[in-house]
């Protein structure tokens, strides 16, 4: 079992920060805490809870996800997780100064097989002034954490014992199509808070992130808003096969893809069982 209890935060690179602005707000919902939080002007941070920020987005032209955190329970759990990737040969540190940009109280770092920078972490900041959706939006998040990552690997076997065994993600199930098979993995009730599929022509990169909000109509809305803007769409509505979630994905500011969804299915641990699907959707998700 993982000491990881979900998705805490993503850090992004994204050389328009005014263009993230303007799509992290007034397209996703999310609430720009720049201002608030006293950020630099090479930062835009949004926040999608309760939490201080879940997102970060730097002033940077280098691709995919500038990092990804984990979040953890507690110190306990921070020290426990550090000890076994240490064991396991992956060198974490324990990086104070990180902790205090990110404003939590413990974090440790390190990379994955690809090398995308990992943060591990407990005790995020949260303060007393409410979260705003500048759309009405609210987001699943909680005990589930926020939403998930999907990455491309260039190595999926060294991507499987790094994020399987060593860290100890489990399993939901796998979809195989066009000879790859795409892996997703749980860490709570959520579905998937990571998915990963072998890239042989790329380098790693950050496939998507996806947010969850609790109504279709704010999916519908928000599909509303990426026509009526010109936002490209990248996966037309539809129904995921193996987490169920009703869905659609556009591109983001930073080249990276957002997936927009609701109704994703929850795992119990103690009855749920593995399976391999052969698509993706049951109906929808059209790419042009
Ligand atoms: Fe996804």
């Amino acid at each position: 079992m993982t000491e990881v209890v979900g998705l805490g935060y993503v850090g992004l690179y994204a050389t328009d920060l005014e263009a993230w602005r303007t799509y992290g707000t007034e397209v996703l919902g999310l609430q720009d805490v720049s201002a608030a939080e006293n950020s630099d002007d090479q930062t835009v941070l949004l926040r999608a809870d309760e939490r201080g920020w879940r997102f970060a987005i730097h002033r940077g032209d280098a691709g995919g996800a500038a990092y990804v955190g984990w979040e953890v329970a507690n110190r306990p759990a921070l020290d426990a997780l550090g000890e076994r990737l240490a064991a396991a040969g992956v060198a974490v540190e324990e990086d104070p100064d990180c902790a205090a940009v990110r404003r939590v109280e413990g974090l440790l770092r390190c990379t994955d097989a690809d090398g995308n920078r990992l943060e591990f972490f407990y005790g995020a900041r949260v303060p007393k002034r409410p979260f705003v959706s500048p759309r009405g939006v609210r987001f699943v998040t909680g005990d589930l954490g926020l939403g998930h990552v999907f990455f491309f690997v260039t190595d999926l076997s060294a991507a499987k014992e790094f994020y399987l065994d060593t860290l100890g993600f489990r399993l939901s199930d796998t979809i195989e199509f066009h000879g790859r098979k795409v892996h997703f993995l749980h860490v709570n009730p959520r579905h998937h808070s990571l998915a990963f599929v072998q890239n042989d022509k790329l380098a790693p990169a950050l496939g998507h992130f996806m947010l969850e909000v609790d109504h279709i109509d704010d999916v519908g809305r928000t599909l509303d808003e990426v026509n009526t803007r010109g936002v490209q769409l990248t996966e037309t509505l539809g129904r995921h096969t193996n987490d169920l979630a009703i869905s659609f994905f556009m591109k983001n500011p930073s080249g990276s893809e957002v997936e927009y969804g609701y109704d994703g299915r929850l795992v119990d641990d103690a009855t749920w069982r593995v399976s391999n699907y052969d698509a993706t959707s049951l109906w929808g998700h059209h790419r042009d």
